[in-house]
């Protein structure tokens, strides 16, 4: 890899600077800069549809945000509502890690063209037990199959939702192989034939077999015919859901922390990030390097990228990519619920940006933002200084699919859900009952109710709205012609 002296890193940042018509110092927030309009080719924000970007050389989503790894965000509901939008999440790391791994397997099983690996019940399971096992999968379908895993039939939603007792057994509900009404195809059906037997025959699920009748996977309509219902929604190549690994640093580099790293990088993700709040650090770089070490020279890895988090200085984001890092997450102290700058440390955000993507692009890496976005105006701000995506906490905390449980307030007409910093006193509190937390530390984030907005969707939809009409003030018809054409000003905070 091609390093760069501070010299040079100084000498591009200053560049940029003026380029984007800005004094380098004092440093910029949100609140300090504004664009001034310019002569546009756009007739109609409608003319913009294309919101998407690159975050890391394997991975380009297709509107620029990322869903916080932060308890009460993302779980695989909110990996899967934002997949299907065009984003990408990721799950917090102060789970076990067979929970957020469980998390992954949800959303990669959701809506899923091919599933590999369907979920099996035996005949002579009650419903009762089968109801059970769906519920722990999040799926609403089984195939049944005898003891050898030959597929015998198939417990559709259909067969089981009308079906009140429970203790009937799955043999008798199910749609079976033997009464010839069960459609099958061979293991190596391509998608096309697929379409065309889900459209003769109007089925749901399509079981795959071999030669032996073994099941080897399950088609599903849903996934194949879902880009018709959302042209946006992040699929890999096996029409899973796109979502992204997460893992802590932790103090020491050790085995176990060695076999989660490589139990995430066996999920199939495109992307691992691994966070702290204080990324600039040698228990990153040791944690770092080792997963770079992984992906470098093992070679079903070749494909995955790393991300590593957070910093807010140059110096910071160099350092993180010369550990191999291929993208770096910036924001110390700029979220909703941070008390970090309360320590004194952080630099303010759009300076943050804009210092640590000239690193980024000089190194052809990438760079996100991450805290602070309140409005799309933000986010325009945040890619116009360099940032390849925005990782939105606040924003989307408040709707349906995420992690948080709603509450009524006390006149039950407004749905709240408390948000909370991931430092703050009440998730130190539950990761010492889960036993992942040695002791309390001073608390560096807060929380507080949010009302309930409504699905993710219409509060992305929102945000593109607002980011399409802020990209037409400059011409920008892509988030890179945004960042190439856009100008900036600083004025005092209002
Ligand atoms: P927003 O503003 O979108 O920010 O809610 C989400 C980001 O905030 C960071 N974060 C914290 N920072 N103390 C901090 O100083 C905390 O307790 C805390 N919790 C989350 C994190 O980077 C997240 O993505």
């Amino acid at each position: 890899m091609k390093t760069f002296t501070e010299k040079e890193i100084e000498q591009t940042i200053n560049e940029e600077y003026l380029r984007l018509g800005l004094p380098r110092s004092p440093a910029i927030g949100f609140d300090h800069i504004y664009h001034e309009e310019q002569k546009s080719n756009t007739r109609s924000r409608s003319e913009i549809q294309d919101f998407s970007t690159q975050i890391s050389p394997h991975v380009r989503i297709n509107i620029p945000i990322l869903g916080a790894n932060m308890i009460d965000v993302t779980d695989e509901k909110m990996m899967i509502a934002l997949a299907r939008e065009g984003g990408i999440a990721f799950p917090p790391q102060f789970f076990h890690i067979a929970a957020i791994g469980s998390m992954i397997d949800k959303t990669h099983r959701a809506e899923c063209a091919l599933i590999e690996k369907p979920i099996t019940v035996r005949p002579e399971k009650t419903l009762k037990e089968a109801k059970q096992l769906m519920q722990q999968h999040n799926i609403k379908g089984l195939l049944v199959t005898d003891n050898a895993r030959r597929l015998i039939g198939l417990l559709s939603s259909k067969d089981w939702q009308y079906e009140l007792d429970e203790t009937k057994l799955v043999g008798d509900l199910m749609t079976s192989k033997e009464k010839k009404r069960l459609i099958t195809a061979p293991k190596s059906v391509s998608f096309a034939d697929a379409e065309k037997i889900f459209l003769k025959h109007k089925k749901e699920k399509l079981p795959l077999v071999d030669g032996w009748g073994k099941v080897t996977g399950l088609i599903t309509a849903r996934g194949l015919f879902y880009n018709r219902f959302y042209p946006r929604a992040l699929r890999d190549e096996k029409g899973r859901f796109l979502c992204g690994a997460t893992i802590g640093v932790g103090r020491h580099l050790t085995k176990t922390k060695l076999k989660e790293i490589e139990y995430l990088l066996e999920k199939e993700v495109p992307i691992i990030l691994i966070d702290t709040s204080r990324a600039w650090a040698i228990n990153m770089e040791d944690v770092l390097k080792a997963t770079a070490h992984l992906i470098r020279h093992i070679k079903k890895y070749a494909n995955i990228d790393v991300a590593a988090g957070n910093v807010s200085t140059w110096g910071g984001a160099k350092f993180l990519i010369e550990c191999g890092a291929d993208a770096v997450k910036v924001g110390q102290g700029p979220g909703s619920q941070c008390q970090t700058r309360k320590t004194g440390t952080g630099t303010p955000q759009i300076t943050a940006i804009i210092e640590c993507s000239v690193v980024t692009r000089l190194y052809g890496k990438y760079c996100w933002g991450d805290g602070g976005v309140k409005t799309p105006g933000d986010i325009i701000h945040a890619i116009i200084a360099g940032a390849n995506a925005y990782m939105l906490g606040k924003l989307i905390v408040g709707t349906e699919e995420s992690a948080a449980t709603a509450f009524p307030n006390k006149d039950g007409d407004i749905r709240y859900k408390t948000y909370r910093g991931s430092a703050s006193v009440s998730v130190q509190q539950e990761r010492q009952a889960q036993g992942n937390l040695d002791y309390q530390r001073r608390p560096e984030g807060f929380k507080e109710d949010v009302p309930v907005f409504g699905p993710l969707k219409w509060r992305l939809n929102d945000l593109l709205h607002g980011i399409s009409s802020g990209m037409s003030f400059f011409g920008a018809k892509t988030v890179s012609e945004l960042h190439e054409k856009g100008i900036m000003r600083r004025k005092e905070k209002e």
